[in-house]
């Protein structure tokens, strides 16, 4: 059996040797493509397109599989620790009691923010979008710790690494603290990595926040479950820019500005204004799938499809159990989980979403999470930056370590103006000055 593939054009053959994956996965490889045809290859989306071979997280969209290093999301479930996953995508490997301990000393030593960069924070106006200033202060880092700008060996890497996954829970929590006009609260050393985030968030100067052990599994879990996803937009775009040989703060922070959009992270936001819209009383949930259905309306189901899930998104899964069960437990009685489960309903009944393979995705439940928990609406794209966090680190520094790896820089189809002249300004009516 011929391990190439072959190409005819212009009445020439052309072999374009096949790749491999560990999954059964295979690639044609068009490196020499253009260079021995001239032709390009043309994906929009780059649905069709492998941008980089990848050891992180194998996702099985056919089957709802999702791996990271090889171990099964349900396994990590038993035991979630958000730190020892961040550490596993990020260096191959479940850490080591000794790794462990130190990365999370690493964390709690490392998660204030130096006091000049805190002011920043009043130069925004107190409406401004979190996730703008997300990556605004994710790209000040680099002001602050020029010591990181190079990093090369896996000891660099994992004190970056450490930096970054501690300084996001402060900066999201001071974007929302001053959002609301409320005092900072430094990180407190004793707590670990969730409840930290929870302390800076919630703790008032005279009251300091209550711990809920089922609050913070469920939130450890949802950081988990958006730890990685392989090349998602965000994480491609962290890639992108990384391959210019930016440093690990402007790359994430760019990761920060391509999840913001309602397509990919933005969507948990969509989903709870679509639900909030509902419970409102503006339309119902079958009139709302039907204009979701509607292709002359730019409505979609939010928190339903997805680019590479042809099957149940496991993640939503989990998330959906994760909710059910924070609710009861919390004793709340959520009307917009209702209002999701029905929802779901209709559209797993309905022939436009079964013939799309459209499922739930990991948007599509984590927003009630989080409102369970009092986080507001415009901080849950943040929260899943955070959890995304891990998997943007992981890449780049998989990128890093490439022998041979070039600039990420694609080809077009150009489609304007062939060749034009020139005309002058007086031509064009532009009168003399
Ligand atoms: N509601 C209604 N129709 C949909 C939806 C939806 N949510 N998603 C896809 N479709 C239709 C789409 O109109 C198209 O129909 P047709 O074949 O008749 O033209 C078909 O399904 C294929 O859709 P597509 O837009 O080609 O799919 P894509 O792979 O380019 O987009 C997606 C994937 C996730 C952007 C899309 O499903 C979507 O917009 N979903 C809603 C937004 C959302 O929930 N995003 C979160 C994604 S998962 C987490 C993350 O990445 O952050």
């Amino acid at each position: 059996m011929s391990e190439n593939a072959k190409l005819h054009y212009q009445g020439k053959e052309f072999e374009l040797p096949l790749i491999h994956g560990t999954e059964d996965e295979v690639a044609i490889d068009i490196r020499s493509l253009r260079n021995d045809s001239g032709l390009i290859a043309f994906d929009p989306g780059l649905g069709n397109t492998g941008s980089c071979k990848s050891k992180i997280t194998f996702i099985d969209g056919e089957k709802g599989v999702l791996r990271y290093r090889g171990i099964p999301l349900e396994a990590i479930e038993s035991h979630p620790n958000f730190v020892e996953v961040a550490w596993l995508l990020i260096f191959g490997s479940l850490p080591t009691r000794a790794e462990y301990q130190r990365f999370s000393r690493s964390l709690t030593d490392t998660a204030n923010i130096d006091e000049d960069m805190k002011h920043h924070f009043t130069g925004f106006p107190r409406s401004a979008p979190p996730m703008a200033e997300l990556s605004a202060m994710l790209s000040t880092l680099s002001c602050f710790h020029p010591e990181f700008l190079e990093v090369e060996d896996p000891c660099e890497v994992e004190q970056v690494a450490a930096r970054l996954i501690s300084k996001v829970r402060t900066l999201a929590a001071y974007a929302y603290r001053r959002s609301r006009g409320l005092p900072y609260n430094y990180p407190d050393p004793s707590l670990p990595y969730v409840a930290n985030f929870l302390h800076m968030m919630f703790s008032k100067p005279y009251q300091q926040y209550i711990l809920d052990d089922e609050v913070m599994s469920a939130l450890n879990m949802l950081l988990i479950l958006h730890a990685d996803h392989e090349q998602n937009c965000s994480t491609s775009t962290v890639r992108m820019v990384g391959s210019s040989g930016a440093n690990l703060f402007a790359s994430c922070a760019a990761g920060v500005s391509a999840l913001w959009g309602p397509l990919h992270g933005g969507a948990n936001v969509a989903v709870i204004e679509m639900l909030e819209a509902i419970h409102k009383g503006n339309m119902t949930a079958e009139q709302y799938v039907a204009l979701a259905k509607d292709k002359d309306n730019p409505v979609r189901l939010m928190g339903f499809g997805h680019r590479v899930y042809k099957n149940f998104d496991p993640r939503a899964t989990m998330l959906r159990e994760v909710s059910e069960k924070l609710i009861k437990k919390m004793g709340t009685n959520d009307p917009l989980l209702s209002i999701a489960r029905r929802l779901e309903e209709i559209a797993l009944n309905d022939s436009y979403f079964i013939d799309r393979q459209l499922y739930p995705n990991v948007d599509f439940y984590s927003g009630i999470i989080l409102r369970a928990i009092g986080i507001p609406t415009n901080m849950f794209t943040v929260i899943f930056a955070i959890g995304r966090l891990p998997g943007w680190i992981a890449h780049w520094y998989e990128q890093k370590q490439e022998t041979g790896g070039r600039i990420w820089r694609p080809r077009q189809v150009y489609t304007g103006n062939t060749r034009s002249s020139y005309s002058s300004r007086a031509s064009r009516g532009w009168e003399e000055v």
